[in-house]
């Protein structure tokens, strides 16, 4: 029974870490970081930075410095290391923080900070995780040309049709989780190190029960630095989303004979 003189639950916003890798963004990441504060005052920074060559973790410890509300903390890892091993321990860092929503933004203005309330009113509703998603109406791509559309449409369709699941960006990056449907997966196994590490967390959630809503976001090609985008990452994510079809449907099969 819930006791009638317990305090409200706070909002989502107040027990967030949104988390912002960041390789070479120094001049991308300040003016995210103050638009994300600008829509969502009560959050808490993590910006996860693998001693970028550019001195974007100097620029990260002078914001974490200079925020009065002291909101801004900074990861500072040895080298790069990819992607989703510096969500890894980003989210190894919020969890043990007891931070109840755990977010993914990418530091280079792609992602709409403005959207993260319609994103977290959707944890606040019961969702397990939250996709930005460009796909769902509403959502859409700014400025990439047309082989990144190729790839990432591409990319969606094979994986819905690989995995059998009915989400519309399964790549994006980003998107919030809440925490207790996050330390439920085993991160330890996670092997994904680029963007496949987005239909890895994704396929690991789905299976342990979690829901997923997409929330429509315009997402904005960054006009400074480049995409960390390459063949190798493509490559691991095309084999690895088949090895996953694969075991899913052997495991249909065997409990088909089973029976
Ligand atoms: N710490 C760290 N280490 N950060 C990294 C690394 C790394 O090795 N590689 C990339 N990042 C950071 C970038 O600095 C940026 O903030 C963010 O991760 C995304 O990198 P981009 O290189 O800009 O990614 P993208 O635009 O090609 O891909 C985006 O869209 C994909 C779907 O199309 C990302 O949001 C992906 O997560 C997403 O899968
Ligand atoms: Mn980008």
């Amino acid at each position: 029974m819930t006791d009638p003189m317990a305090p409200p639950p706070a909002a989502a916003s107040a027990r967030t870490l949104v988390i912002i890798p960041t390789y070479d963004e120094r001049e991308n990441l300040p003016g995210v970081v103050e638009r994300l504060l600008a829509s969502a005052p009560d959050v808490a920074v993590l910006i996860a930075d693998d001693n970028s060559p550019d001195g974007t973790g100097e620029v990260a410890d002078r914001l974490a410095a200079d925020d009065p509300r002291g909101r801004i903390t900074v990861l500072h890892r040895a080298g790069k290391q990819g992607l989703g091993a510096a969500y890894i321990a980003g989210f190894r860092w919020g969890l043990e923080r007891g931070y109840s929503v755990l977010v993914e933004m990418d530091a280079d203005g792609s992602h709409p900070p403005e959207r993260l309330p319609a994103m977290l009113a959707e944890i606040d509703a019961g969702a397990d995780l939250v996709i930005g998603s460009r796909y769902v109406p509403g959502g859409s791509v700014e400025n990439w040309p047309w082989q990144r559309h190729v790839i990432s449409r591409g990319g969606n369709v094979y994986s819905r049709i690989m995995l059998g699941v009915g989400i519309k960006d399964i790549t994006a990056g980003f998107r919030a989780y809440r925490s207790e449907s996050l330390s439920r997966l085993d991160m330890d196994a996670i092997e994904s190190k680029g963007y496949c590490f987005q239909i890895d967390m994704t396929w690991r959630l789905l299976n342990t029960g979690g829901t997923v809503v997409e929330v429509p976001i315009t997402f904005t090609e960054r006009t400074v630095g480049h995409s960390k985008m390459s063949e190798s990452i493509f490559r691991e994510a095309a084999v690895n989303v088949a090895r996953w079809g694969w075991e899913k449907r052997r495991g249909q099969l065997r409990s088909l004979v089973r029976r």
